[in-house]
Order: structure tokens, then sequence, then C-alpha cells
């Protein structure tokens, strides 16, 4: 089953083809980084904007690249949520045009079953149950994976999301956005013990996160120095963040997967790419007896692929959209 599916949440416009949820036969991606960057973040209209501006050529070169026509496509598919609302609502319009216009069945996809969902694309005997430590720059969540459509929260961040957290401390350092990778170069060589930052409990859950102490106390600590005209050990400070980050999300995983009884952990999202929060995952993922899956990196932050790969599993569920479909800003898993 071919499934053309689009992916337009945040400020990466995307397409592609995708057969029976593990073969990428095509994957179009148009990143509006740069033009964000100018304002340190995104900002919704512009992303919106572009959105409209690149979805049909991106339709088309997905399925030019796959070598299908459009007659020969069974389903479409598109993120619906969560993410920014105007640039959600792009997506799932043109979407429902090309399903409608094709006579073909629609099928909404939550954004971060996709970002799970990545993984079966990287490893084709991964199969659930597993436990999913899904982290973006608008989500951090610890998820049990049942079934391909049978998903339980676990734990989430109360506040700002991982990703989010990276994004705003490189943002008071001078790095361009997105910060997270300029913050994992920026951490090569330094040491992740000088800066002792928050590592937060959370009343109630103690699977639940919080990353917004954490934000605040990086940036006044930045602040701070600036204020006395103290020396700041810039790459040191982005260890210390890093790994501050990782105490946050490593041993909830593991903890999560323990309760839940799973064997195994997989990572998604953009924030699984960071090379501190891999390598912690890959030592505790030993020192516990358990199996891991990392995406490869590119496979890590949002594409279509990731789109196509979970609406296959959710097309088997009996999961459709119509004319009526809508976008959410938040959506339950
Ligand atoms: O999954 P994603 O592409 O988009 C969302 O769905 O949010 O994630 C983007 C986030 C950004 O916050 C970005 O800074 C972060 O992923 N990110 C990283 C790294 N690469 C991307 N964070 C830490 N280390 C990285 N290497």
């Amino acid at each position: 089953m071919k499934i053309l599916a689009f992916e337009s949440s945040c400020d990466e416009t995307a397409a592609a083809v995708v057969e029976d949820g593990r073969k990428v036969l095509s994957d179009a991606i148009l990143s509006q980084a740069d033009m964000h960057a100018i304002y340190g973040g995104v900002v919704p209209e512009i992303a919106s904007r572009k959105h409209v501006e690149a979805i049909a050529a991106l339709a088309e070169q997905a399925l030019t690249d796959a070598g299908v026509s459009k007659s020969g496509i069974d389903a479409v598919a598109v993120t619906c949520g969560p993410g920014l609302i105007g640039a959600l609502l792009v997506g799932v319009n043109f979407a429902k045009s090309t399903a409608y216009a094709l006579g073909k069945p629609l099928i909404p996809v939550h954004h971060l079953r996709g970002h799970i969902a990545a993984n079966y694309i990287a490893f084709p005997e991964l199969e659930p149950p597993f436990l999913a430590l899904c982290v973006s720059g608008g989500n951090s969540m610890l998820v049990d994976v049942a079934g391909y459509t049978d998903m339980t929260v676990l734990g989430a961040t109360r506040d700002d999301a991982a990703g989010e957290c990276f994004d705003k401390i490189a943002r008071v350092l001078g790095l361009p956005y997105p910060g997270g990778k300029p913050m994992e170069l920026l951490a090569e060589g330094g040491d992740d013990t000088k800066y002792p930052l928050p590592r937060a409990k959370v009343a109630g859950n103690d699977l639940d996160m919080s990353f917004s102490g954490l934000k605040t106390a990086a940036v006044n600590l930045v602040h701070n120095a600036g204020q006395k005209g103290e020396a700041l050990d810039r790459s040191s400070l982005a260890a210390s963040v890093a790994a501050a980050i990782s105490d946050e999300l490593v041993p909830r995983a593991v903890e999560a997967a323990r309760r839940a009884g799973r064997r195994t952990i997989v990572a998604a999202g953009g924030v699984a790419a960071n090379k501190r929060i891999r390598g912690d995952l890959e030592r505790a993922a030993e020192d516990n007896g358990l199996r891991l899956y990392l995406p490869p990196l590119g496979l890590c932050g949002d594409n279509g692929a990731m789109i196509g790969a979970q609406a296959y599993y959710e097309y088997l569920a009996g999961t459709r959209g119509d004319m009526s479909l809508n976008a959410y800003a938040n959506l339950e898993l």
C-alpha cells in the first residue's frame, strides 16, 4: 500500500511516499529554519505562509522521486496535530483536497506517533511493545507503545520541552536557531560538572518532567556573568546543560520501561539526535539489560516519511479522516 504523506506542523514542509509503513519511496523536505533563524525562533505566521508556497511543489516532487503517478497512490496521510495551528492547517487542507480529488482515503496522524514510527523505517525488525522516549522542540514524553496504535503516556513535561530548553539557552549564548545542534558542538570538550544546574523533581507523577527551572537557571547564569563582567566558560555551560537535560530524560525512560514491563526503549524526535543523550541512553540500556533503538540522525527531525509510516498502521487500525478533518494545536496521543 502506497501512502502519500504530508507534514507541516512546525517549520519543515514535507511530503513523502511510503510503502506498507516501512519502505520509503521518496522523502521531500523543505526546511524554513534559515528564515526563522533571523528572529531566533519560529514565527508562526511566516511558517504558515512558507508552507502554502511550498506544499504543492513538494507533493509533485515526492511523487516524481517515488516514480508513482497520482492514481498509483492508495491513501493520503497528514499530521493533524499537535503543532502550530496555522502551519498544521496548510497540510491538513492540502491533504484533504488531494484525497478528495483522487478519491482516496484520508488518514490523520498524530505528530509524535509519527516521530515514534520513524524507527519502523530504520529498523525493519522493530515491533511494539516498547517504551518510547519522545523528545522534540515542542514535546517531551514517555510513552508505553503497547501496539502500533495503542499508546499510553506515562510521563510528560509539565512546562517546556527538552528542545525548547536547548533552543532558549542557545539563544542567550548567541547561537543560531535551532540551538540543539550548535549547543552540542559547543559542549565538545566542556566540563559537564562545572556549572551545577537544577534537576527537577515533580510532585505527583515522578515520571513527569520539568525543564523551565533549568532553562531559567542557565539563562540567569549567562545574564549574571554578563552584568558582572565575569568570563563564562561557554563550552562547559553547554556541556552542563546537556548533562542536566539528559539526567531528566534517561533515568525516567529506564524507570518507565521497568514499570511498564518493557524490555526495549526507542528514542524519537529532534532531541534524540543529541550525542550526550544518545550516549547516556546506551550506557543505561546496557546497565539495565534493555534493548535500545536510536533513530539515525536524518530521521530524528520532522519529515514526511515518518507520517507515512505511522499512517499505514493507523489505516490498518481503521483510522480515517473525512472532509471535516481539522487541525489541533494540542492533541492527545
Ligand atoms: O522533532 P523536531 O525536528 O521538531 C519538533 O517536532 O519539535 O525537533 C526540533 C528540536 C529543536 O528544539 C532542536 O534544537 C532539537 O530538536 N535538536 C537537538 C539536536 N538536533 C536538533 N537538540 C539537541 N541536540 C541535537 N543534536
